[in-house]
Order: C-alpha cells, then structure tokens, then sequence
C-alpha cells in the first residue's frame, strides 16, 4: 500500500521550486531582515543567507558532529559541510531528501522518517542536535529528551524557530508549539539555557512578503482564472464554488484578507533562538 503523501511538504517542495525558480533560493527558513536591508521579495535569498549566518554564529567552539533534524532541502547542512562540521540529517520527506541530497551531496547522510520515530544506534551521538524551523514539526511532549538522548556529554541542543503566544484572538498564520507550553517543557527537561534571542522583529516581515504576493500575484491569477472558467463553464463553475465553498472561504480568509502579514506575526507568535546544553547532572 502506498502512504499518502502530507500536503505540508508538498506545499513546501511547492514553495521551493517556486523560490528556486524565481530567485535562486533553496532554503526552507525564514529570512532575517536586518535592519540595513530593504523588505522586498527580491532580497529574500540574502535575507535566508543571514539567517543561516546568524543560526551557525551560536554553534559553540569544540562542536564536530552535528545532527540537522528536518533537514529540508539541505540549505543549512551544505553550509555546515561547507565550514568543516561532520553533518547528518533527519527527514521525513522523501521529496526534501532527495532535494537534500541533491545539494549536499550523495555523500550527506539522512535517517529517514520522523524524528519521533527515527532510530539511532545506541552509540551514535553528535556534539550538536539542530532545529532550524522544524522544532515546531515535532511532538514538545518527547523532542526535548529524544535529542538529548542523541548529545554526547556536554552535548548542544541549538533550536531557531517560531512559538503561538498568548495573544487574544484567532491567528490566520498557522505554526508554532505555545510558548508557554514550551517553557514548561524546557524547565521539565533540566536543560541549561545559554543563549535565548528573540528575533520576531527580524523575521516578521516574511509575512509581509507573503502579504504581497496574496494581493499582487495569488488574488488577480485566481479573479483571472475563475473569471475565464465562470463564463465558459457557468453551471459547473456553481456546482464546484457550492461544493468547495468552505474551503474556498478558508483559502480567503488564510491567504487573500491580508491578515497574513508581518504585523499579525509579531502579535500572534515570537521567534527565538534557544541553545541549550545538557548540565553535569544530567551525564550518564
Ligand atoms: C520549514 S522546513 C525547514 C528546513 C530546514 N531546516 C531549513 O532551515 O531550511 C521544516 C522541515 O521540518 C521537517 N519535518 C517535519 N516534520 C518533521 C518530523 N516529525 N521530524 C523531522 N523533521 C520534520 C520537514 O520535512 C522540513 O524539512
């Protein structure tokens, strides 16, 4: 029997052809718009490039092997590989992976599957378990104590990504473990904390990219579209706007009411930066 195929990750491949194409792009994370560079689409592949800059800056000194979990199309490791670290990913796209492979290597070793279910020789560890936006993917109940399970003593937990906030309200933008629930998570697992950086402000305008391409591309190719299918097809064009009509009004409300944008980020989630490191009592 085959396994359905997640419409997330298609949406993501989606997302990157589409960025390949267009701008040359094959990173799946957020961009950081530092405060010098102007927010428009066509600067997003420098703004991905800070971020990888700014997530690889807090690997700490002594770190070799490292484990990318969600490894995407394999933006970050190559990078990684490129600075001299010993990389291996985790991946449950067999899409991404080949994406992945694609650009790091054959050589780029990836464990199939979710990290939940993904399983490691007992003697296989790495200095450095990284999160670059796939935290949120994963089950909070046992991510913390499966990557600990993976760290060499002293090991690092490096996760870059976004958490729900506690805002009144209903988000339209998807994503992200409550951040209260995480907190909680993060005391419960004895982690010590060495860096927390919250870098919303730098990440929201992504949203406001999105924004524009909802109102400037998505908008009038979907008027152009149902308008030409309307007139050549009237009683077909009711019957499937009758039979979709809910999910028609989830895709407005999602994508076209311009409530996806960098301001209703900042509100309804916050991005951090956390590395963390297992503290002495911890050691096996
Ligand atoms: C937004 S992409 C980030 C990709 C990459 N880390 C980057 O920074 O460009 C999210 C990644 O998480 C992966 N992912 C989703 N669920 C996962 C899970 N349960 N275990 C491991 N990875 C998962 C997806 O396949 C995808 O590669």
């Amino acid at each position: 029997m085959t396994s359905k195929v997640d419409s997330k990750e298609v949406g993501l491949v989606a997302g990157l052809n589409l960025f390949h194409f267009f701008l040359g792009s094959r990173d799946l994370h957020y961009g950081l718009w530092q405060d010098d560079l102007e927010v428009c689409i066509q600067n997003l592949p420098e703004a991905q490039k800070r971020y990888s800059d700014f997530l690889l800056s807090h690997i700490p000194q002594g770190v070799k092997r490292v484990l990318d979990v969600g490894c995407g199309a394999g933006g970050v490791a190559t990078e990684l590989l490129a600075r001299g670290y010993q990389v291996e990913g985790v991946s449950p796209s067999p899409l991404l992976s080949e994406a992945a492979r694609q650009q790091a290597g054959e050589d780029f070793k990836i464990h199939k599957g979710r990290f939940e279910e993904v399983s490691f020789k007992a003697d296989e560890k790495f200095d450095l378990v990284m999160f670059s936006e796939s935290f949120q993917y994963i089950t909070l109940d046992t991510v913390l104590e499966d990557a600990q399970q993976r760290l060499n003593p002293g090991g690092y937990i490096l996760i870059c990504d976004f958490f729900k906030t506690n805002a009144a309200g209903r988000s339209v933008i998807g994503g992200g473990h409550p951040i209260d629930k995480f907190m909680m998570a993060l005391e419960k697992s004895g982690l010590e904390v060495l860096e927390d950086k919250d870098i919303t402000r730098e990440t929201a305008p992504n949203l406001d990219i999105v924004d524009q391409m909802g109102r400037e591309l998505l908008l009038p190719t979907f008027k152009l579209v149902g308008y030409a299918f309307g007139s050549n097809h009237p009683w077909l064009n009711k019957l499937l706007r009758w039979k979709y009509q809910k999910k028609i009004r989830k895709i407005n409300r999602k994508y076209l009411s311009g409530e996806r944008n960098g301001k209703s980020f900042a509100r309804f989630k916050v991005y951090r930066l956390l590395l963390l490191r297992k503290t002495e009592n911890q050691e096996s």
